[in-house]
């Protein structure tokens, strides 16, 4: 671990902090600049919409964001389609959306941080999240801070690779 000191710091849809975090979205899944900006605009709006930046000398190495899961939005009917939308883990709950730190600074505790700081402030007493079924590092994040197994994988649109459904009540 770097001793280097990391701020973190809330960012919402007027923040000018969005668009350095949509830009750690582009670097780490690699999609385009103004797609990502009309998510993390979109998604800033959501009810229950909570995210921080971390900053290293004033960079932005790291984001992470969330908002309430619920029935209608394409994420969650995907979910209770597998699990029962009655399942008692889709109810009251904010779903952690994204999560990423950029490659250079991982493996250094930004990502927990950040984890950590996000289900502190959400509001909700459950959170929900997916992540792809070979993404070991994240899966080793999130099992070491009490994330149990929603649902073991399945492809979110016909052709994508399988995510895996965690939950963990708070
Ligand atoms: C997943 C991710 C956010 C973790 O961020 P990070 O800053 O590297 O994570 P940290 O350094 O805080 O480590 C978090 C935990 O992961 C574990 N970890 C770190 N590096 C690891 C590795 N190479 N293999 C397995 N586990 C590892 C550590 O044990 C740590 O647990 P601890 O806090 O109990 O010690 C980051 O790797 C990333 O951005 N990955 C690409 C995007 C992604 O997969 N996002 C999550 C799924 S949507």
């Amino acid at each position: 671990m770097r001793t280097t000191a990391i701020q973190i710091q809330p960012f919402d849809v007027q923040s000018p902090y969005l668009k350095r975090a949509a830009h750690v979205y582009v670097q780490t899944w690699k999609r385009g600049e103004d797609w990502a900006l009309g998510f993390f605009s979109r998604q800033a709006c959501a009810p229950g919409f909570v995210g921080y930046v971390a900053l290293v000398d004033g960079d932005v190495v790291g984001m992470g964001f969330g908002s309430h899961s619920l029935p209608g939005q394409w994420w969650h009917d995907k979910v209770a389609a597998r699990v029962g939308a009655g399942h008692p883990a889709l109810q009251a709950a904010w779903v952690l959306v994204e999560l990423a730190v950029l490659d250079s600074w991982r493996g250094m505790g930004i990502g927990g941080i950040l984890h950590d700081r996000l289900l502190q402030a959400q509001p909700c007493p459950r959170t929900l999240l997916s992540t792809q079924v070979d993404n070991a590092r994240a899966r080793h994040m999130y099992e070491q801070r009490g994330w149990l197994y929603l649902h073991p994988g399945f492809a979110f649109e016909p052709g994508n690779p399988p995510y895996l459904v965690m939950h963990k009540e708070l």
